[in-house]
């Protein structure tokens, strides 16, 4: 019996099906219920007893490798699709590779140039290495004035006239002093500012500015403005209010709150209990910064406006740690496909 089990071994260790019928047949001839490994286990009854251990653990070991040696004929054949017919083309084609999703920051971006499209504002660009001119100077900001100190800039080494730009504000005097009124400009981009790294600060982050000059702009016309915006972002039901604030580029100057579009104005952690949140600073174009860019503030007026791109997207997606916007962990950006691709 011994002889048998071994002469099946070797068959089995010779066999080369050419499709996966063979292997089936193969499978019948050796493992099915009348198929040889079954016949020995019957002979096995009337093995002597002494016998039995060693017979007993011959033929398990000859089950288990006829088992894995057709298993793995059929796999093989399986993938080279050669079961006598051309592939199985019903398989489902390997996983398409995952798609990439949108940057959260690049979506709040796109909704905001979105809403100021609607009102016929055209995109403007300028550099992020700015001079003192763009960045300062031409926005009345005086040299050594303290307004300078609001924002920490970072210079070039050896060239203190060139630095990175604070905020978008700049491409403000490089399109009034290469376009003429009316204009009606917003500007995405990255600025910079000396700040140390933690969730609620970061060396670089992303704003949208918005200038419209033309004849006859009001601050009602900002404010009707902003409302639009605070709407179109946040819900038809947002209220806005501005409090009277300070900048050297507009005057007057306001920061605008939206009523906290968590609780709904009611008061809550996130708002500290006030109902309102700050968004975006705003005014009225100094007449300074018109005449420095060679716009006559006795014929033109207009309003100007700045936000944090950042800021808009804690809002409404609720990220509250910076640093989230540019580690590139695609567990995070992951979360942004689900609504928004
Ligand atoms: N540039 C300001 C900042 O970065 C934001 C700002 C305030 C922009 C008022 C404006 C404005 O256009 O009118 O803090």
């Amino acid at each position: 019996m011994i002889e048998k089990i071994k002469s099946i071994r070797a068959e089995l260790e010779a066999v080369a099906p050419a499709n996966l019928d063979e292997v089936e047949a193969l499978r019948i001839k050796y493992l099915s219920k009348k198929g040889l490994i079954s016949s020995l286990m019957n002979d096995f009854r009337s093995v002597p007893a002494e016998h039995k251990r060693e017979l007993g653990q011959a033929i398990n070991e000859l089950k288990s490798f006829a088992t894995d040696r057709i298993n793995s004929l059929r796999e093989t054949l399986a993938d080279k699709g050669a079961d006598g017919d051309a592939a199985d083309l019903s398989r489902p084609a390997s996983p398409a590779p995952a798609l990439g999703t949108r940057h959260p920051l690049s979506l709040v971006r796109e909704e905001i140039l979105g809403i100021f499209h609607r009102l016929g504002y055209t995109i403007a660009d300028g550099p992020e290495i700015e001079d003192d001119w763009h960045v300062f100077e031409s926005l009345n900001f005086p040299p050594d004035h303290p307004a300078r100190d609001m924002q920490d800039t970072f210079f070039i080494a050896r060239r203190p006239d060139v630095l990175l730009r604070t905020h978008t504000s700049s491409v403000q005097t490089r399109v009034m002093t290469s376009q003429k009124p009316p204009i009606r400009i917003v500007c995405p981009g990255r600025v910079y500012r000396n700040e140390a790294i933690s969730a609620r600060a970061h060396c670089f982050f992303h704003q949208v500015e918005a200038l419209y000059i033309d004849k006859n702009v009001t601050y009602a016309d900002l404010r009707q403005t902003l409302l639009y915006m605070a709407r179109e972002l946040f819900g038809e039901h947002t209220q806005i209010r501005l409090r009277p604030s300070y900048f050297p580029f507009t005057e007057p100057s306001a920061e605008m709150d939206i009523s906290c579009n968590i609780c709904g104005g009611k008061g809550c952690a996130f708002c500290k209990g006030t109902g309102w949140v700050e968004i975006l600073g705003c005014g009225m174009v100094d007449p300074n910064v018109l005449e420095a860019c060679g716009i006559d503030p006795k014929v033109y007026s207009g309003f100007a406006l700045g936000m944090g791109i950042e800021r808009i997207t804690n809002l409404k997606y609720r990220v509250n740690d910076l640093r989230l916007f540019s580690e590139n962990d695609v567990r995070f950006l992951d979360e942004f496909t689900a609504t928004h691709s």
